[in-house]
């Protein structure tokens, strides 16, 4: 099947399988490996991007229900000139180890801020309690996410953790 999407700001077009799953459309199609592919079962939530502009676990969703609409990825959210302020939280607040299930945190803790700039840690954990983080567990994640809430809202961040805990 033809499909339309528009991917980053970009328009792709592509003939795809029906059965192709989003996420494999945007690795192996678009080349675009931010958005990682972790399990066959939905359950670990590390392909989270945004269609439209909802988060969506990619491997839930087909190419072809792409068709027409729009996909941010993690490599959507730099705006060209700096880092988003949650890839600075991750970054100052060591929020990832591997890494490997960051750009699904990232692009579900942008949603989240978009809708609600302050976020408790409470709001934080239930908004990524679709997502795992195999490494140490999700404290340091939590206060990247804060951090980035902070930044936004033009307060002091907290400081960087010192100290890992799960
Ligand atoms: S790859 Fe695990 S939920 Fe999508
Ligand atoms: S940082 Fe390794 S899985 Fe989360």
């Amino acid at each position: 099947m033809e499909i339309s999407v528009t991917v980053n700001g970009q328009l792709y077009q592509r003939d795809v399988e029906p059965r192709l799953l989003l996420v494999h459309f945007l690795r192996d199609e678009l080349r675009l490996t931010g958005t990682h592919w972790g399990c066959d079962t939905s359950n670990c939530g590390t392909c989270v991007a945004w269609l439209d502009d909802v988060p969506v676990k990619t491997c839930t969703v087909l190419a072809v229900m792409a068709d027409g609409h729009r996909v941010r990825t993690v490599e959507g959210l730099a705006d060209g000139v700096g880092l988003d302020p949650v890839q600075q939280g991750f970054a100052e607040c060591h929020g990832l180890q591997c890494g490997f299930c960051t750009p699904g945190m990232m692009m579900t803790a942008r949603w989240l801020l978009d809708h609600n700039p302050d976020p408790s840690e409470e709001d934080i954990r239930e908004a990524i309690s679709g997502q795992l983080c195999r490494c140490t567990g999700y404290e340091n994640i939590v206060r990247s996410v804060r951090w980035a809430a902070a930044r936004e809202a033009g307060r002091a961040a907290e400081p960087a953790t010192e100290e890992v805990r799960a």
